[in-house]
């Protein structure tokens, strides 16, 4: 069959060679664009007191400046009512887009910007989650989700420890920035092409800010250079300025955001503060957590809930805890809102618990292998949140697996030896699990749509809901639609993402985006099979359920001829057979009361184990990945080679956001308070080759099959991400070395050559 064929990626020779095209090379086939450029706000937080366009219009080469008055339906570009697209009273971060200037050149706009006044009223600015909760600023739901009794728990603990973890952010940093590009066509009806991972609600935006019904208003997604979650909402509001600056000149109007204007204005991960209380039993057995999670959200409220309710859902990653209660909360500050980022929260979540292991194994004295072992998920354990661990001895058999692939007891014996013989270079091995649920908490986006068509001459052309971002969904659409119409890889092209093709869909997102649209590609297929095979039975004198598609060939066992593909679908023509198909998918069986916290919000869980050695110095932190073992359980893989790359590329994605990515925000009191100082790649270090480990061994969970998943496959898009808590821990145990024997150690997050530096410092004293 053609799935589970590692093949390229459908568009890797394009992307080598520099020509597949993106949302803003689609600009070249369009005469006379105009270039949007927008007008930030130079507080952090302050009341806008005036504003004067005029002096723009004097600049050459601008169009128009486009302002909240000339908005005809609704000036708000988020899906809670909170986020003004053009803000009139208040400005609520550094950087806000207040206005957007038209220009004949994007130069032309940028001049114009500067060369709008605008009058502000400073008001005091909360940029860190601490002064949020200093100040009780918070927004949105806070929830509550617990399990058994924590009086009991605590009372039957051993050790009790309490503390507080915080995590940064990250910047999504998605190669291809914010792109839209609009036009209006026959009849007024408007046309976007957008770097969307979620073009039906860049749509309903674009419709309810132009106050159009959602008929007249296409839009479209190629690919994307990247999303990672920051094109889930993100890009709603640059594609409903480039529909207006449209609408309003008639004139193609394109926004392509530079990287500083990217950097500033769009939101990023959810930086996290968690305040905990753990008790542990003699054996090292977590009893009883209490945990306050309060997650930084930025000035609107944007994805914030779902986020927080992901990190609720995943602070017991792969471990039982029978009594614990999970307080939820959102900060309100004024920075970017903070948005999806792969992971979603989850990575926010397991953090708190991962945390909380390797600090108390030494205590306990315990290795913190043996100690995430022995608190592993046993089947028949629900999760906090009342869904049962289906699968959980998968845990067990990859951490067992992983242990003898990466040689973890014969290293461990090398890296003691190797802290014994060395004083300013400290060695440190671990293991972490991963256990990720898989499909949106909110059921309804559980959906999914295709529209598989056939063509007379057999060759087959398919759309479905999901959007490309590099990660591999189409390259696996294709393969699912070629192997349930029994038809060769190359007789099957994908069109581009378009809200008239197929409606209604859900963001490319919570890494369901093979599961559903995979699900709603093969369910069009077998539409067309079954017509098609009513056509071939009389031909091949055989029962319909008999006859059988495979690589192009129509053939029945025991039938006395076969039928190529193509002549079936012209016999199938001239019979007056519909050769096209509407494919639905809807998960059953998911159920979530929010309202207390429980139910059974996933379809199936991915598991993943990992094993890193890290090397520091003492001298100034610095460390090296010296070798990195997954294994990773992505059920019968649809297309192998777009998985490795997916766990690899997560993998690495989790270590830049643990160890090296690093936002910083101007906290002092003065004019730039609140003013992002990290805003290019000069000052926000991503990881690259360079960060990559010499040893990188990614294998496959075997007779893994997911039951009632598409060709028994399972998400991959987010799970890896979090496999690189190995790494941070790997760095806790280096750390550890050059202190006393069971001394606990506390590593910040990102745990920043600097960071690391201190912390050896706290050890050593
Ligand atoms: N891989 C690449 N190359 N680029 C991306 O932007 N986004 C990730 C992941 N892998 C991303 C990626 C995120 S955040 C998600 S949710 C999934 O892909 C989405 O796609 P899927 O549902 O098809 O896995
Ligand atoms: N990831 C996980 N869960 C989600 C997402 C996402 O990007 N979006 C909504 N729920
Ligand atoms: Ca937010």
């Amino acid at each position: 069959a053609v799935v589970g064929t590692p093949i390229p990626h459908e568009s890797a020779a394009l992307h080598v060679t520099g020509t597949a095209l993106y949302t803003d090379d689609l600009i070249n086939a369009t005469p006379h664009p105009l270039h949007g450029y927008p007008v930030q706000s130079s507080h952090a937080h302050a009341r806008i007191i005036g504003l004067r366009t005029a002096p723009a219009t004097a600049v050459p080469g601008v169009v128009r400046v486009l302002t909240a008055a000339d908005v005809p339906g609704i000036n708000d570009s988020g899906s809670k009512h909170d986020e003004p697209l053009f803000p009139t009273d208040e400005v609520m971060y550094h950087g806000q887009p207040v206005c957007w200037v038209l220009g004949e050149t994007l130069e032309s706009a940028r001049l114009g910007a500067a060369a709008v006044q605008v009058d502000y009223e400073p008001l005091p600015a909360l940029v860190t989650v601490a002064d949020a909760i200093t100040a009780e600023s918070f927004h949105g739901d806070r929830p509550t989700m617990s399990r058994g009794d924590l009086g009991i728990g605590f009372d039957s603990a051993a050790q009790v420890i309490d503390g507080v973890t915080e995590c940064a952010g990250q910047e999504h940093f998605y190669l291809e920035t914010q792109a839209a590009l609009a036009m209006i066509d026959d009849g007024g009806q408007v046309f976007v092409q957008a770097s969307t991972q979620h073009p039906t609600e860049t749509q309903d935006i674009v419709a309810h800010v132009l106050g159009l019904s959602a008929h007249r208003v296409t839009v479209q997604c190629l690919r994307m250079g990247g999303g990672f979650g920051g094109k889930e909402m993100q890009p709603h509001g640059f594609a409903a300025v480039a529909a207006l600056g449209a609408t309003l000149t008639g004139r193609p109007t394109r926004i392509r955001l530079p990287r500083h204007l990217d950097i500033t204005i769009t939101g990023k991960r959810h930086g996290f503060h968690a305040a905990w209380r753990a008790g542990f039993d003699e054996d090292g057995r977590i009893v009883a957590l209490d945990v306050t999670l309060t997650a930084d959200g930025g000035w609107s409220l944007d994805l914030s809930e779902p986020v927080l309710a992901r990190a609720m859902c995943h602070v017991d990653n792969a471990y039982w805890i029978p009594n614990i209660v999970i307080r939820g909360r959102i900060a309100k500050c004024h920075k970017t809102s903070q948005t999806a980022f792969r992971g979603f929260g989850g990575p926010q979540g397991m953090l708190v618990i991962e945390d909380i292991l390797g600090r108390i194994a030494p205590r306990l004295r315990i290795s913190a292998r043996e100690l995430r072992r022995r608190n592993f998920y046993r089947p028949g354990q629900p999760t906090p949140y009342g869904q049962q661990v289906r699968h959980a001895e998968r845990l067990s058999t990859a951490w067992q697996q992983l242990t003898d692939i990466a040689e973890v007891e014969r290293r461990e014996s090398e890296i003691a030896a190797f802290n014994a013989d060395h004083d300013q270079r400290k060695r440190g091995l671990a293991m972490t699990p991963v256990k990720f649920g898989i499909s949106f908490n909110l059921t309804a986006f559980n959906q999914a749509g295709a529209l598989v068509i056939v063509y007379k001459d057999g060759s087959v052309l398919i759309n479905h809901g999901g959007t490309e971002m590099g990660q591999g969904l189409h390259t696996k659409m294709l393969q699912v639609a070629a192997t349930a119409l029994g038809v060769p890889l190359d007789a099957v092209r994908l069109a581009p993402t378009r809200t008239d093709k197929v409606p209604n869909t859900s963001a490319t997102a919570a890494s369901s985006g093979s599961d559903l649209n995979g699900a709603a590609v093969q369910n069009a297929c077998r539409q067309i099979i079954d017509r098609l095979a009513a056509v071939a039975a009389p031909l091949l004198d055989v029962p319909a359920d008999e006859v059988r598609f495979d690589h192009g060939i129509v053939t029945a066992a025991g039938a006395e001829r076969q039928l190529a593909w193509s002549e079936l679908v012209g016999a199938a023509y001239r019979q007056r057979v519909q050769l096209s198909a509407a494919g639905f998918y809807r998960t059953e069986g998911l159920h979530w009361d929010a309202s207390v916290m429980q139910g059974e919000p996933f379809k199936y869980f991915a598991y993943g184990v990992a094993a890193s050695e890290v090397e520091v110095s003492r001298f100034d932190g610095s460390y090296r990945l010296r070798r990195v073992d997954i294994v990773h359980d992505v059920g019968d893989s649809l297309s192998p080679l777009v998985d490795l790359g997916q766990i690899e590329g997560g993998f690495v994605q989790g270590v830049g956001w643990l160890t090296i990515e690093d936002l910083r925000w101007d906290t002092g009191n003065g004019p730039d308070r609140g003013r992002l100082t990290t805003r290019a790649a000069s000052t926000y270090k991503l990881p690259s080759f360079s960060e990559l480990p010499p040893i990188f061994n990614v294998s496959l969970l075997d007779n893994a099959h997911e039951d009632g998943a598409v060709y028994g496959s399972k998400a991959v898009g987010e799970p890896p991400l979090m496999l690189a808590f190995s790494v941070r821990e790997a760095l806790r145990q280096a750390v550890a070395a050059f202190g006393p024997p069971d001394r606990p150690v506390e590593l910040a997050s990102p745990a920043t050559p600097e960071q690391v530096y201190w912390a050896i410092e706290r050890c050593r004293s």
